[in-house]
């Protein structure tokens, strides 16, 4: 697909978690701020040709309360620096810029909760398809709906 063809809705859900100590030689760190940060920028500039010309959009970026100050940042190793970079990133988005988003292109964050994937594992609380419903509602957000925010089951996250 060309950057022409453009998609209306970007869900930004590639993660990776080690626990490997941030001061370790073997530190991921690198790696899962290209995965959880850069890769998400980028697929944002590759969108921003189509969202400009349709004037709608929607991004929804996976991030996590392991990422989150207010529940201190318990993420181990590189994650939890990986995760509070999204949420920033989300909330930058929103602020003018001569290359800003078109207003009608909305960019929230999202906490799915502990969830049964190869990340959460069999004992998480939930299911994905309960992980899955906020960003299936932020990706399908009304005109009126909100940007800039962190959410987890449609509800404010502190972050
Ligand atoms: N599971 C939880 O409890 C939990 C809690 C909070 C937040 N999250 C977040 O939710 C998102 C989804 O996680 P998950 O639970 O579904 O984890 P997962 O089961 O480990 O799946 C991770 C996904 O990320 C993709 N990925 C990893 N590295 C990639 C790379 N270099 N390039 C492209 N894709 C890559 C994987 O693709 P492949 O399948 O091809 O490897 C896979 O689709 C992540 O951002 C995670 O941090 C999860």
């Amino acid at each position: 697909m060309t950057a022409a063809a453009g998609f209306d809705i970007l869900v930004n859900n590639a993660g990776i978690l080690n626990r490997v100590s941030l001061l370790a030689p073997e530190s991921d760190f690198d790696t899962a701020m290209q995965v959880m940060v850069a890769g998400p920028l980028d697929l944002i500039r590759l969108g921003l040709p189509h969202w400009r010309g349709t004037g709608w959009g929607r991004i929804v970026n996976l991030s996590s309360d392991r990422g989150s100050f207010a529940a201190g940042l318990e993420g181990s190793g590189a994650y939890g620096v990986a995760k509070a970079a999204p949420n920033a990133l989300t909330k930058a988005l929103t602020k003018a810029t001569p290359h800003d988003l078109p207003p009608g292109v909305k960019v929230n964050a999202m906490c799915p909760g502990r969830v049964t994937t190869r990340m959460g594992g069999d004992a998480a609380p939930r299911s994905p398809e309960k992980g899955a419903e906020t960003a299936l509602w932020l990706a399908l957000l009304p005109e009126d709906g909100p940007t800039g925010g962190v959410f987890r089951d449609g509800r404010p996250l502190d972050w």
